[in-house]
């Protein structure tokens, strides 16, 4: 018997224990529709407890010193490479990813992890030339990193452990703790994460998980004084409500993109095609820097569709535990719906379905479109769907007004032979990341990673997060 099947029902993780909640929720497959386990449906009084289990422990972590923080987290390292197997299955189970995606997706993660142990062991300020003013001379000036707190941790479904690592990781490396509310649809990866933590030797307290609807556990966590800093990963409505509630905490917000690839002409398309393949469909699309748009060197248009469609169409879509399965369930049926709506709205208004644009199921098949205006809803709007337009253009500059003409700005990519049109183009991408001679859908995790414009702000990427999760004090000793 596996690991999901032993499951039935999870508990809340409140100061180091699990707790019968008061209410719960049948947890679904997306694929198959079985019921995977029962997940607690906290209150707001539950989520207090675990916010006030944090910030009972937040002493302890502070406190807790580099090496130790360090150890913890290589010790969930080695704890996760010996489960890899376990841990792949439950992301395939809960989020539908093929499993080929998801043993991909705990690599990474043990790889975060492994960053973070290594962060732990560097966080430092620097000494300051305070003589370098009139009015400085004869002190001594350094800066400290201390920890925030208190950290509120709202994750989504598409990465649901790497994404919880982005998190907990330099949560953990800097000393504070964590109350995490993980996506609804995808909570068992963040409980496995988290009973691997307890293992690892985390202090009781430092990590509290809590199930349940944004509405109550989210609004909580977000509106509670004792939490220092939101970290957020999802949507961008979700996102701005969540920084205009927050007041003075700190947030990084982690947001949508209908990410872009510009290709200029003269490059040799059978080197891209595959990438373009894998970066417009990769779990079905539904990650924030999947391939959406398309533009690419009118000289170059036609064969690009010749050899692309036939790519797209050898994908095989099915269950997420076959590891010949490349595309499998949306996340929801709605999604599916919306999908296939916006698919017909473009169609209907002039754009061409070069393949796709039906479901199997809750399996939305992947989806060409030629001729889409920019304003239809499958350009201007984050499809989180396995669809990509292809747009032809005349000039690079044409292409980066158009990947440039979107409230989204999170990555990009150029494929061009010419490094002055590349230099070019990275000034000119109002993005928070640009991959030349590559798709936009490239992260590795020791990168810093965030947006623009509705995309979000701040950076993860463990060092970069580990700055938004310290403050920096100031220390300054006169000696005159
Ligand atoms: C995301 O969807 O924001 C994460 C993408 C990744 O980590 O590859």
């Amino acid at each position: 018997m596996s690991y999901v099947e032993k499951i039935t029902k999870k508990n809340l993780l409140i100061n180091g224990e699990w707790i019968e909640a008061k209410a719960y929720k049948p947890l679904y497959s997306p694929y198959s529709g079985e019921v995977l386990a029962e997940i607690p449906d906290a209150t707001e009084q539950e989520t207090a407890l675990a916010i006030e289990a944090a910030d009972r422990a937040k002493g302890v972590m502070a406190k807790l010193p580099a090496y130790k923080r360090a150890e913890i987290l290589e010790n969930l390292v080695q704890l996760l490479k010996e489960r890899a197997d376990e841990a792949a299955e439950i992301i395939a189970l809960e989020a539908s990813k093929p499993i080929t995606a998801a043993k991909g997706e705990v690599a990474r993660t043990i790889e975060t992890y492994k960053f973070a142990a290594e962060e732990a062991k560097r966080i430092h300020g620097e000494t300051l030339p305070l003589d370098a003013a009139s009015g400085g001379v004869n002190r001594l000036a350094y800066t400290v990193r201390e920890p925030l707190g208190v950290i509120g941790a709202i994750t989504p479904f598409n990465f649901p452990m790497n994404l919880v690592a982005h998190k907990v990781g330099p949560a953990i490396a800097s000393g504070n703790t964590i109350v995490l509310k993980p996506a609804s649809q995808t909570p068992l990866s963040a409980f496995f994460i988290a009973e691997l933590l307890q293992e690892a030797g985390l202090p009781t307290g430092a990590l509290n998980v809590v199930t349940g609807s944004g509405r109550v556990v989210g609004e909580k966590i977000v509106n509670d004084d004792r939490v220092s800093m939101i970290t957020f990963t999802g949507s961008p409505a979700v996102g701005i409500a969540i920084r205009n509630k927050a007041g003075l905490k700190r947030a990084t917000l982690e947001l949508g993109s209908n990410a872009a690839v510009i290709i200029d002409q003269g490059v040799d398309l059978d080197k891209i095609i595959l990438r373009c393949v894998e970066g417009a469909f990769s779990f079905q699309g539904q990650v924030c820097i999947s391939l959406q748009r398309v533009y690419i060197h009118e000289s170059l248009y036609e064969e690009f569709i010749e050899k692309f469609v036939p790519a797209v169409q050898k994908l095989k879509s099915g269950d997420p535990l076959d590891p010949e399965t490349n595309v499998s369930a949306l996340i929801t049926p709605g999604d599916v719906e919306r999908s296939l709506k916006w698919i017909h709205e473009a169609a209907s208004s002039g754009a061409t379905i070069a393949t796709g644009g039906k479901a199997e199921g809750n399996i939305l098949l992947p989806t060409v479109l030629v001729d889409a205006a920019a304003d239809m809803k499958v350009s201007c709007q984050e499809v989180f769907a396995p669809i990509v337009i292809v747009d032809k253009v005349t000039s690079v500059e044409e292409a980066i007004q158009k990947v440039n003409d979107s409230r989204y700005g999170l990555q990009a990519g150029i494929y061009t032979n010419d490094i002055h049109t590349a230099l070019n183009a990275i000034d000119a991408l109002h993005v928070g990341g640009v991959m030349v001679n590559d798709i936009p859908t490239f992260r590795v995790d020791n990168m810093p990673y965030g947006g623009v414009k509705e995309s979000g702000n701040g950076r993860e990427g463990i060092k970069y997060a580990v700055e938004e999760m310290t403050e920096l004090k100031l220390v300054v000793w006169n000696r005159n």
